[in-house]
């Protein structure tokens, strides 16, 4: 076990205690995920989501595409880099758990940016004429490879896409996956790795985020 592994907890405490505060709203709102929803470990979280901020105000995005809404953690996070008459499309499929990010949408200083959409993001991409600036993605695994290919045609140069667990726990490592959700990783990984119209770098953060440039 590595240095890094036996003190897991110590260190994310330390990571915390050195990077910029988590904003009051976001508190709440990962403390309301953990209290109401069955599957908590979704949430994108403190040191991921001041990433996303970071990247999103680096960037200015007029137009940000999220995949994977769940309670509006990221969403938020992401809003916070908008440029002034920016706006964030977040889709998600899951009705019954809406009313979490709709009350957090509403209250949010960003709620006028935000047009949160109960849709599949595979309709969503098929239909949709717009050009994105910034994209997350966080939904489901088995089909990351299909929205690269509806996404790629979406960007324009300097556009960034961010996928989320791109490690997938370390299964990657697995010559033979069984499970799709693995497999399409991995291939998701491989297509990016050698397409030339890509610059791209896996940050081991968390469960991994790879982060794609458009040339
Ligand atoms: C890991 S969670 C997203 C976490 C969120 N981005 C955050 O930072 O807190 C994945 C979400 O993707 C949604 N999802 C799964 N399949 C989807 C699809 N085809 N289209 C849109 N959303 C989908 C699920 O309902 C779930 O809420």
């Amino acid at each position: 076990m590595s240095f890094f592994e036996e003190n897991c907890a110590e260190m994310d405490r330390y990571l915390e205690n050195h990077a910029s505060a988590e904003p009051d709203i976001l508190k709440r709102l990962r403390r309301e995920t953990f209290q109401k929803t069955t599957q908590p470990h979704m949430i994108s979280g403190y040191q991921q989501g001041r990433l996303l901020t970071i990247l999103s105000k680096i960037i200015q995005p007029e137009n940000i595409l999220e995949i994977g809404t769940f309670t509006g953690y990221a969403t938020l996070c992401l809003a916070e880099g908008l440029s002034k008459d920016g706006k964030i499309t977040t889709l998600d499929v899951n009705g019954e758990l809406a009313y979490l990010p709709e009350k957090y949408f509403a209250e949010s200083e960003f709620s006028h940016q935000i047009d949160f959409k109960l849709q599949d993001a595979k309709v969503f991409l098929k239909e949709t004429a717009e050009v994105f600036d910034l994209v997350f993605i966080d939904a489901d695994k088995e089909n990351y490879v299909e929205y690269l290919n509806l996404i790629k045609p979406r960007l324009k140069s300097g556009s960034i896409i961010l996928f989320d667990n791109v490690l997938w726990y370390g299964k990657v490592l697995d010559e033979n996956p069984k499970q799709l959700s693995t497999q399409k990783i991995k291939e998701l990984n491989d297509l990016v790795a050698q397409d030339e119209d890509f610059e791209n770098l896996i940050l081991p953060l968390r469960d991994g985020v790879n982060l794609i440039r458009k040339k």
